[in-house]
């Protein structure tokens, strides 16, 4: 099943609801764009790819939303969702990606606004499975850096849930372990949302691939004893010098191999690099919740005393320096990423 998808029969953008695994596997409903951008918003859909799918899916529910007789009004209908959309979550740049893709798309129309309804539709639908598309081929190229007999340290969820299937670091590590290396992963938790413990855990155990819960804590500890051979995560955008911001953690995590001289690799659509950026400090980081920190969130259950405060950036900033090499669909990126990002990336 995919992570996002349209139901050709209710005309609805569909969605696992990743806020409820691993105890309940439930699938949302969404008939209304700004519905999906809540859902966005509040982490029913996650993971920088997937968000860009629904996006693209909740433009498709905007062209049917609009009473508009004529392109031109659907146009600017559209203009008014993609606006909607756009600010729902800062950091992934697939969501931007996605929603600038789908108004180009709608810019090229010349009919009436019922083919413009239709070419959203299809256009979303080739977002969607492009993305299937490209990490399986991200999967090829960087399960080729993975040996037999690697224990790989994997952050956050970067798996078929992450995006609309198969995944991105995860993916590489699934392709990995079926062309039947014996792999040992071990998923950092990913404090607060443990996006590791539920949903990569959930992933792991349905593919069958060893694994163990560690706390982000621990991954020092375990780098540093020499046990573990790689580190793979994923990122919601790389910068045009190969800075990558991904989910919090990540830049402890990167210093930590780097200092034990365990490579890190990024692993990343293409879609995921803003060449307009030219390094990481320019990236909008996303600030949630204190309520995340200040408890088991999700159990909505408090764990500090009443009136702590609590900060609680939902991404970090690795600089390019501790990035090993960055995997793309195009190929296994090494530095001076400045130089070599630019190959890779369509114009
Ligand atoms: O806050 P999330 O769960 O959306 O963060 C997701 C990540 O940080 C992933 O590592 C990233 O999107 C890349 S996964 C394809």
């Amino acid at each position: 099943m995919r992570t996002v998808f349209w139901d050709y029969e209710t005309n609805e953008t569909k969605m696992i609801d990743q806020r409820l695994l691993p105890e309940t596997l439930a699938i949302a409903a969404y008939h209304r764009h700004a519905d999906v951008a809540t859902a966005i918003r509040e982490m029913v859909v996650r993971g920088a790819p997937a968000i860009g799918a629904a996006a693209g899916f909740g433009m498709a529910l905007a062209a049917l939303e609009s009473k508009a007789a004529d392109a031109a009004g659907l146009r600017a209908d559209l203009e008014a969702a993609a606006a909607t959309l756009r600010v729902a979550r800062p950091t992934a740049v697939n969501l931007a990606w996605a929603l600038d893709r789908m108004l180009r798309a709608a810019g090229k129309v010349d009919g009436s606004a019922d083919d413009l309804r239709e070419a959203m539709l299809n256009e979303a639908q080739r977002i969607a499975d492009e993305d299937v598309e490209i990490n399986k081929r991200m999967a090829e190229h960087g399960a080729a850096l993975i040996e037999d007999g690697d224990t790989i340290i994997h952050h956050c969820n970067t798996g078929a849930l992450a995006t609309v299937d198969w995944g991105t670091a995860l993916g590489v590590i699934r392709t990995a372990y079926e062309q039947g290396k014996r792999i040992h992963v071990l998923v950092d938790e990913t404090r607060p949302r443990l996006q590791g413990a539920r949903l990569t855990a959930w992933e792991l155990q349905q593919y069958g691939i060893p694994y163990e819960i560690i706390s982000d804590n621990a991954a020092g500890y375990f780098l540093r004893s020499g046990q573990v051979q790689r580190v793979f995560f994923g990122a919601d955008r790389v910068a045009a010098n190969g800075d990558v911001a991904n989910k919090i953690g990540t830049y402890m995590l990167s210093l930590a191999a780097h200092d034990n001289g365990v490579p890190a690799y990024s692993v990343v659509p293409t879609s995921t690099i803003d060449l307009s950026l030219a390094h990481g400090d320019e990236i909008p980081i996303e600030e949630r919740t204190p309520d995340e920190v200040l408890g088991l969130h999700l159990l909505g259950r408090r764990v500090a005393p009443e009136g702590a405060g609590a900060r609680n950036p939902a991404f970090d900033v690795t600089p390019n320096r501790l990035v090993t090499a960055i995997v793309t669909e195009n190929g296994v990126v090494y530095p001076p990423f400045d130089v070599n990002l630019k190959k890779v990336v369509k114009s």
